[in-house]
């Protein structure tokens, strides 16, 4: 019996001396295994006689019995303090400040629609959307565009294949007025939306290219007059510049407003940099009016009953003066060195509590 226990005890060492399962299992076998040492001894009951062979026997069984505890104790210790080890590497410390500066960023065009957007909520604005290709109704035929008239030609109209169901071609939108019709055609005044976009044209220089994009303002109501247009404006461009910017507004002609006038801003080159806001030069940014009252009356309404007034502008020229890019191309170019110099923080918002840059 002293053997016995003297063996319990130089199994069981090596049975809690184990570091992993393998080892674990290298002890097991040792001690519990076809040849392991228990087996072993149980073997030779048989040459015991039966008094002996009984003792033995349940000596014996008790001591596998208890070994096999040992085991499974150790082995489930084992797993306990590989999981304990892997929750502790795989931990997520949530606490972490973020990355101040993402992978990713927001491409100018992209950031510069969103700060008119900002501008414009603020004014009571909300913001609808339209279709890039659009029929000629909506493109020209409600906006007063008289057919055969030169100012549908000034558009350089993308033509698309497939017609409309009066058999005209669809178009590829010269400008994002379609939405207005779109608008007066599904909303009942009053109505103070703007509309920003992807618009496209059969053109490309330093500052024109085939597909560019365009804010578009409309506001329709009873009393709505000129003066308000002036003023909607003005604070627009200061707003959006960051800085006080001396306007002037010019008579001028688009067959969908009427009176209509173009909005320059003050302007001075120093070097290469254009400052806006100052200066002896104007620099035409918006074009505008009072909505025509056949466009009106072409969209449902009532031109004795409702009035208001309109706008549109280029969102790239204005990105280009406020963040001096010279050349309108590399804004589509997709050349990543441009795009890391140029754009901006994907997780700060534009707004106009803390600037909108
Ligand atoms: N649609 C004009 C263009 O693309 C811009 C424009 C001018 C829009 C005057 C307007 C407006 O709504 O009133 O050149």
């Amino acid at each position: 019996m002293d053997d016995l226990d003297k063996l319990e005890s130089d199994l069981r060492g090596e049975i809690d001396a184990a570091q992993d399962l393998r080892a674990l299992d290298d002890a097991r076998i040792a001690a519990l295994g076809k040849k392991g040492r228990v087996s072993l001894m149980m073997r030779e009951l048989g040459q015991m006689d039966p008094e002996q062979r009984k003792q033995a026997g349940q000596a014996l069984n008790a001591l596998r019995q208890r070994l096999e505890d040992a085991v499974t104790a150790r082995r489930q210790a084992l797993e306990e303090a590989h999981l304990n080890e892997r929750l502790a590497t795989e931990r997520a410390d949530v606490s972490l400040p973020v990355r101040p500066r993402a992978q990713g960023g927001v491409h100018p065009v992209s950031q510069v629609m969103e700060e008119i957007a900002v501008i414009f909520s603020e004014m009571g604005f909300v913001v609808r959307e339209g279709p890039d290709i659009e029929d000629d109704f909506h493109n020209f035929t409600a906006l007063n565009f008289p057919p055969d008239h030169p100012a549908r030609e000034t558009h350089d109209t993308f033509f698309l294949e497939e017609t409309d169901k009066d058999g005209n071609p669809l178009v590829l939108r010269t400008h994002t007025s379609p939405v207005q019709v779109r608008t007066m055609l599904n909303q009942k005044p009053p109505i103070r939306i703007i509309a920003q976009g992807r618009t496209y044209r059969c053109d490309s220089d330093q500052t024109h290219t085939p597909m560019f994009h365009q804010t578009e303002g409309l506001v329709i109501d009873k009393a709505t007059n000129m003066g308000h247009l002036k003023g909607c404006l003005m604070e627009f461009i200061s707003a959006y510049f960051e800085r006080d910017v001396e306007v002037r507004f010019r008579p001028h002609h688009f067959p969908f407003t009427e009176p209509s006038a173009e909005m320059d801003v003050r302007y001075e080159r120093a070097g290469d940099e254009i400052r806006i806001g100052q200066g002896e030069d104007w620099m035409e940014i918006v074009g505008c009016g009072m909505v025509h009252p056949n466009v009106i009356a072409n969209c449902g309404l009532d031109p004795k009953e409702y009035q208001g007034f309109a706008f549109g502008f280029g969102v790239d020229r204005l990105a280009m003066l406020k963040y001096g890019m010279p050349d309108l191309r590399d804004f589509f170019a997709a050349d990543s060195r441009w795009l890391k110099h140029y754009n901006f923080p994907a997780l700060i918002q534009p707004n106009l509590a803390t600037g909108l840059s």
